[in-house]
């Protein structure tokens, strides 16, 4: 069966206090964008269409442009973008004043192009593909469904003077939402009989069986909720903070201690006999941190960044290094959580400088000294740091998606 979908986003958002949510900005993206993400991604879905305020038609054109190339759509006339290979179709088509005037504007746009049609409100962005296929699939076998939840408070009835009316039963009561799907020429002939009786509902579920047809009730998903006040906008930035990517990186080093070098572990000199060989300050507790930043990012080692044949790099600080790792973590978009090293040195002894450490690294981490932690051990003599000829250290990092 070819697949379309309507969109609609025509509402004016009175409840959000007269902000049109389907532009609202919610972590970086507007609702709109995070809703047509679930439909772009499902290829089955050959046709879209995006009802939108009338007078919003050329804005959203303007910032859906770039969005859609992403799934390979240009624009080809005014209001309308299609996939270089012509399978599939976007249009963005003018609202009505209710939202079955809307969802009816998407219909005409999609008569005689699909057998099936899913109706999803623009306001529900965090829909999922699992939620949208269960609904596909009953709908293509029965003609109609919906995804409808459980209530969770009692539901009453309210009489004259907010006198409570009849006390429903909850375990047989829904709270429908969208997704809803059916087949085209049900819904099609459902709404041409509300109009032609001037009946409104309030979604196209009700027109279906107002019309005579049963339509098939889908386990929803209470994440699917609809954003309508402004408390739903706070609950779905910290649904998304919640889904925000965490990365692990680890790193290692080791320089070989000589005779006639500055020892400098973590921007710190210590005053000993050696110091640590290496083409910068050879800081081998920075070189670990750095490192594990990378991987943390999926960015490569040191050397990709910092190669030792690089004069500009001779003899520099590796807290310099370090600062210039940090700016690469965040230009992929993420923000350091904390840092764990140890540090593996038969001499000289470390702790008394770990203090110093932890400030200068959490300075240039940005993060509080709290979340940057340095330990360090000996290898009671065995090895190459047991022998003293070198000093190791290892580092974990984490990250997070800003
Ligand atoms: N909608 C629409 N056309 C309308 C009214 C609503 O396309 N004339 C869309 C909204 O943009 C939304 C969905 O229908 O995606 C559900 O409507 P609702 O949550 O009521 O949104 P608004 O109408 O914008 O909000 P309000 O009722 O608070 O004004
Ligand atoms: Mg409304």
């Amino acid at each position: 069966m070819r697949k379309g979908v309507i969109i609609p986003a025509a509402g004016r958002g009175r409840r959000m206090g007269g902000r049109k949510k389907q532009f609202l900005c919610l972590g970086g993206k507007t609702v709109l964008e995070h809703t047509l993400t679930v439909f772009l991604n499902h290829l089955e879905i050959a046709e879209l269409v995006v009802v939108l305020p009338a007078e919003d038609l050329g804005e959203a054109y303007e910032l859906l442009t770039p969005f859609l190339k992403q799934w390979g759509f240009v624009g080809s006339t005014f209001a309308s973008f299609v996939t270089s290979d012509g399978k599939r179709q976007l249009q963005l088509v003018p609202g009505g004043r209710e939202r079955q005037d809307s969802v009816f504007h998407g219909l005409e746009a999609l008569k005689d192009r699909v057998e099936l049609v899913v109706v999803h409100d623009a306001a529900r962005p965090f829909v999922t593909r699992e939620l949208l296929d269960r609904v596909v699939r009953t709908a293509a076998e029965k003609g109609a469904a919906t995804a409808a939840v459980p209530v969770a408070d009692t539901v009453v009835t309210v009489e004259d003077n907010n006198r409570a009316g009849e006390f429903l039963p909850r375990s047989s009561l829904r709270a429908v939402q969208t997704p809803q799907a059916f087949h085209f020429s049900l819904l099609w002939k459902a709404h041409l009989k509300a109009r032609r009786e001037g009946y409104y509902g309030t979604d196209d579920a009700g027109l279906v069986v107002r019309a005579g047809h049963p339509v098939y009730l889908v386990e929803g998903d209470p994440g699917n909720f609809k954003i309508t006040t402004p408390i739903d906008l706070k609950k779905g930035e910290a649904l998304l903070e919640g889904k925000k990517k965490v990365l692990v990186g680890m790193g290692y080093d080791v320089h070989r201690l000589v005779e006639g070098r500055k020892l400098v572990l973590g921007g710190v000199e210590i005053p000993y006999s050696h110091g640590l060989l290496g083409h910068s300050d050879a800081d081998v507790l920075l070189h670990a941190l750095c490192d594990a930043l990378l991987g943390a990012v999926g960015a490569g080692d040191i050397g990709r960044y910092f190669p030792d044949t690089d004069p500009s790099l001779r003899g520099i600080s590796s807290l310099v290094l370090l600062e210039r790792t940090v700016a690469l973590v965040q230009e992929k978009g993420f923000r350091v959580q904390n840092a764990d090293v140890t540090v593996v040195a038969q001499a000289p002894r470390v702790g008394p400088y770990v203090e110093e450490m932890r400030t200068n690294i959490a300075r240039v981490l940005g993060v509080e000294t709290d979340r940057v932690n340095i330990k360090a051990t000996t290898t009671e003599k065995l090895g190459f740091a047991g022998r003293g000829e070198g000093i190791a250290a290892y580092a974990v990092v984490t990250v997070t998606e800003v």
